[in-house]
């Protein structure tokens, strides 16, 4: 394949995974698009050993109330699962469990088999980053905002490594010198993408992280998601509140109701579901 800029759409399941490629190449400025088939045995994501083990997580409010029941799952490296539900179903705080935004009890979340309330806390967050629906960039250029991370180990990136990282983003190297102030939404959105994958995570959580974009950004952070997954082998977990984009890009797709698990498929299944939430859900899509 040559230097051209490749975008990837459309993922099938049944142990062989299908990608639409479109290469837009330099030299003729042409689209050239053809399918790649990569045998799951090939991909990153062969890999049996789960990635992020959840056992019986579960959640109280101080008054007693459930925000989430026992919830167990184990999610594969290199796989992306797709959590969707109605609001106040326990989305969020499933994710927040992940990186201890909110700490889970003990032995309830492993990464790579360990326990996470046993590693250091920091590292975890390394290790499994996050993005939220709304970016939260620190004053200053995109360049200090990438660097924010790596400087607290002491470490400052290269250029290099800037652009790559940006890349990943849908940015171009031109954005390095630009203020943060003045970005649109889904910009700061891609930098904020940019910004997590600086700490070289492992893992990326993503809590609605399209909600507050336009189509075109939307389409943008989507089709990142595929190639990170791709190019970089990455377990990624997202909120979505849109079947579509769950159908669009998650290799599993889990429902939440009420703080339950009440689906766990892959997405082309979720039509012979009964179950009311999720009828509900393919009626409003
Ligand atoms: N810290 C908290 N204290 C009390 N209730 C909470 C707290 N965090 C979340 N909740 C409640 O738990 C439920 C699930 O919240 P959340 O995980 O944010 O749902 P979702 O992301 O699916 O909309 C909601 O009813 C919410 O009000
Ligand atoms: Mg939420």
């Amino acid at each position: 394949m040559s230097q051209a800029m490749v975008q990837l759409s459309e993922v099938t399941g049944e142990g062989r995974h299908a990608y639409k490629v479109v290469e837009h190449e330099e030299e003729d400025n042409l689209e050239h698009v053809h399918l790649l088939h990569i045998p799951a045995e090939n991909l990153l994501i062969s890999n049996n050993a789960p990635k992020i083990s959840i056992r019986d997580l579960h959640r109280y409010t101080d008054s007693g109330d459930l925000i989430l029941s026992e919830i167990s799952l184990d999610i594969s490296a290199g796989t992306v699962l797709g959590i969707i539900g109605p609001s106040g179903s326990g989305k969020s705080t499933l994710l927040r469990a992940i990186n201890r935004l909110w700490e889970p009890a003990q032995a309830c979340v492993f990464l790579d088999g360990k326990d996470i309330t046993t590693l250091d806390v920091i590292s975890v967050r390394r290790r499994v980053g996050m993005l939220f629906q709304l970016p939260a960039l620190f004053d200053g250029t995109i360049a200090d905002n990438l660097n924010y991370g790596p400087s607290l180990k002491k470490e400052k990136l290269s250029h290099e490594k800037m652009v790559e990282l940006l890349r990943y983003a849908d940015l171009d190297a031109s954005f390095l010198s630009k203020s943060v102030v003045g970005l649109s939404v889904g910009q700061s959105q891609r930098v904020a993408l940019a910004r997590t994958l600086a700490n070289n995570p492992e893992v990326l959580l993503l809590d609605e992280p399209t909600s507050s974009l336009d189509p075109v950004s939307t389409q943008n952070i989507e089709e990142t998601i595929l190639n990170l997954k791709l190019q970089k082998g990455l377990t990624i977990i997202f909120v979505s509140h849109s079947l579509k984009q769950v159908q669009k890009i998650a290799d599993v797709v889990c429902v939440l109701a009420n703080g339950n698990i009440v689906e766990m498929t892959h997405p082309s299944e979720l039509q012979h579901s009964t179950h009311p939430v999720v009828r509900r859900l393919l009626e409003a899509s």
